[in-house]
């Protein structure tokens, strides 16, 4: 047993949403609950699986265990740094993804949609798929995953977060089909087209992003904010779009809080609206001849 009187894994999950509820740490990143909050982090910081049977939970943690799930859950309260970033690893559709300050922490719907590949929107099996502002790679790692004979390209602005994603493509063991590209939205894709691009664009307001709460800060400012309408990215690939889709591709685009914003600025398009469970955020689907219609 500890100084502080914990002796078990139970004891510091216990101990953890306490500490947590008190200390109003906010969650939204990877996970949705304090309890859940506390889970990850406690048998996390002690690389247990996530599932670990509820009878490991009334083993005593041995002298060092104390030290490091003590020292994680300081830095989660007084630093506020994200569960996901403490642990350099975070899950999105059931699939480990390695994470740090270089990329945002996933969590589009898209995680719900992928697995259902879209259906019945996506007519034809693609064979080549855009991840377009890719960060960690995980919408295209988990849409290559998907679609196994799919040749998949991760295209981002930042070099850093594409040094993540090709940690992820290594993790993966996707390397033979699934490649990095450094690109200011579709700049360096000319004449390149593709049966299917997904892509969760920055969106928020630069005033949006400020107000956010401290564990939000930690992730990088370009995987948010696009610029002082949060609508500059989204505008662009809706433009650009139907250049870069083949005959019967679809484009699936994570707008965030933008729907009603967007069903406004482009009264020509007639969107379909995805379904998932996320509250507060929507995802579109357009096919090339639709997006034909932006241009
Ligand atoms: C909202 S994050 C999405 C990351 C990842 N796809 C996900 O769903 O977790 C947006 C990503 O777009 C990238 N980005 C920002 N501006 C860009 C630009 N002009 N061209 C390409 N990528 C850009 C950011 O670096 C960031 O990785």
């Amino acid at each position: 047993m500890s100084d502080s009187g914990l002796a078990t894994l139970r004891d510091y999950i216990r101990w953890a949403i306490s500490q947590f509820s008190q200390a109003q740490v906010f969650f939204a990143q990877g996970s949705d609950s304090v309890f859940d909050e506390a889970r990850t982090l406690v048998l996390g910081s002690l690389h247990l699986p996530y599932e670990l049977h509820d009878k490991y939970l009334d083993c005593n943690l041995h002298t060092d265990e104390h030290a490091i799930v003590q020292s994680i859950l300081k830095k989660r309260i007084e630093q506020r740094i994200p569960a996901a970033y403490l642990l350099g690893e975070t899950w999105f559709a059931g699939l480990p993804f390695k994470v740090d300050e270089r990329v945002m922490i996933p969590r589009s719907p898209m995680a719900e949609l992928i697995p259902q590949r879209f259906s019945p929107w996506l007519i034809k099996v693609p064979q080549r798929i855009l991840d377009l502002g890719t960060g960690s790679g995980c919408l295209g790692i988990t849409c290559a995953l998907e679609f196994p004979d799919a040749e998949v390209i991760l295209a981002d602005m930042s070099e850093q977060a594409l040094q993540v994603a090709d940690e992820n493509i290594a993790l993966h063991q996707l390397g033979e089909r699934v490649y990095t590209l450094r690109s200011d939205i579709f700049a360096q894709l000319a004449g390149q087209r593709f049966d299917l691009i997904v892509c969760n664009p920055p969106s928020l307001q630069t005033e949006q992003w400020a107000q956010l709460p401290r564990e939000f800060q930690y992730e990088p400012r370009q995987s948010s904010r696009s610029g002082c309408t949060g609508l500059e990215f989204i505008h662009q690939v809706l433009q650009q779009a139907s250049q870069h889709l083949s005959n019967k591709g679809l484009l699936v685009l994570d707008v965030g809080q933008h729907r009603s914003k967007l069903i406004e600025l482009y009264p020509m398009l007639d969107f379909t609206w995805l379904e998932h469970s996320q509250v507060g955020s929507a995802v579109l689907a357009l096919t090339a001849q639709q997006c034909a219609a932006c241009q």
